[in-house]
C-alpha cells in the first residue's frame, strides 16, 4: 500500500464515521484551510454564499439583532461575517471551531468587534447553558463524529425558544440532477478541489461523508430526538442542499399551548 492509498482508506474511514474520524477532519480542515473558501467557490459555482444567505436568513435575527450568536463549526467564517455585516446587526457571533487553522484563515473577514473566535470542540463546547440566541452550523455537521452529541450540545448553549438552522448536503434523488449531479459530485469535484486545496484526500472524504450523513427526514427526527421543537427544513437546487430549523422548547411551552394566546404562541 502506497502512503496515497492509505490516506485515501484513512478519509473513507472517516466518512463512514470510524474512530479516525475525528483525527482526520481536524487535520485535513487544518491542511485545506488557506484553499478552502477558493475550493467552495469553484466547486459550488458561487452557489455556496446564496445558500448562506438563506440560511441566515431562518435564523431570525431580527427578533432579537443585538444578542449573541453561534456559528458552529465556523471553519473560515463566512457564516460569521454574513452575520455581523447584516443591516442592523447589533449584537456579538462566536465562532466556534475545533481546527484552529480554519478560524486563523477567515480572520481578515471579520470585524474583532464584532465576531470572537474560538477553538473548540462541538462535543463539549466551553460556553454557559442557553448563552446563545441562535446557532447555525453550515456544512459542519456532517463532519462531526456523533452528530446526536453535536445537537444536544448546541440545545444545551441555547435559551429557549432559540432557533438552531443547519444548512447541509442533501440526499438529492431529483431526477433533473441525477446522474450528471452524481458524476460531477462523486467524480469531478475530487479531482478539481483535490487540485485546488493541494491534499490528496479532502474531497474523496466530502462525496463520501455526505453518503453517510442520515437523509433529511431522518436529521429532522434527530433533532427532534435532542429536544427541538417546531422541526422542520427545505432543499435547495434540486435538493442538492437542505436547510433544517429546529427551536429550543421555551419555558412553559406546554401550558402557553393549552392557556390563552401569549405572544410566544404560533
Ligand atoms: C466544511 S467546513 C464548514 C465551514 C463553514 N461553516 C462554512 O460555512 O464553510 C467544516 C468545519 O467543521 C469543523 N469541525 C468538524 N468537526 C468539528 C468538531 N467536532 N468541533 C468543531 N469544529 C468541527 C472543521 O474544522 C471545519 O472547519
Amino acid at each position: 500500500m502506497t502512503a496515497l492509498d492509505t490516506e485515501r482508506a484513512t478519509a473513507d474511514a472517516a466518512a463512514t464515521g470510524a474512530a479516525v474520524k475525528r483525527g482526520y477532519v481536524k487535520q485535513m480542515f487544518s491542511d485545506i484551510a488557506p484553499h478552502y473558501d477558493r475550493v467552495n467557490r469553484i466547486i459550488s459555482f458561487r452557489l455556496d454564499q446564496w445558500w448562506r444567505r438563506k440560511a441566515i436568513r431562518e435564523l431570525n435575527i431580527e427578533r432579537d439583532p443585538a444578542a449573541t450568536y453561534l456559528d458552529l463549526c465556523a471553519g473560515t467564517m463566512d457564516i460569521s461575517s454574513q452575520i455581523g455585516a447584516g443591516k442592523g446587526f447589533k449584537g456579538s457571533v462566536v465562532a466556534a471551531d475545533f481546527a484552529e487553522p480554519m478560524l486563523r484563515a477567515g480572520l481578515e473577514k471579520v470585524s474583532p468587534d464584532v465576531v470572537r473566535p474560538v477553538t473548540a470542540d462541538a462535543l463539549d463546547l466551553p460556553f454557559a447553558d442557553g448563552f446563545a440566541a441562535g446557532a447555525i452550523v453550515v456544512f459542519g455537521i456532517r463532519n462531526v463524529v456523533d452528530l446526536n452529541g453535536a445537537l444536544r450540545e448546541v440545545y444545551r448553549v441555547l435559551r429557549p425558544g432559540a432557533r438552531f438552522v443547519i444548512l447541509e448536503f442533501g440526499a438529492t434523488q431529483n431526477p433533473m440532477v441525477g446522474w450528471i449531479y452524481r458524476l460531477y459530485f462523486n467524480h469531478l469535484c475530487p479531482l478539481i478541489g483535490n487540485a485546488v486545496a493541494r491534499h490528496h484526500s479532502a474531497y474523496n472524504y466530502l462525496p463520501k461523508s455526505v453518503a453517510h450523513f442520515p437523509t433529511e427526514a431522518d436529521l429532522a427526527q434527530r433533532m427532534r430526538d435532542a429536544g427541538f421543537d417546531s422541526v422542520h427544513w427545505r432543499s435547495y437546487t434540486f435538493g442538492v442542499v437542505a436547510i433544517h430549523v429546529g427551536e429550543k422548547k421555551r419555558v412553559g411551552d406546554r401550558v402557553s399551548v393549552a392557556g390563552p394566546a401569549s405572544p410566544h404562541s404560533r
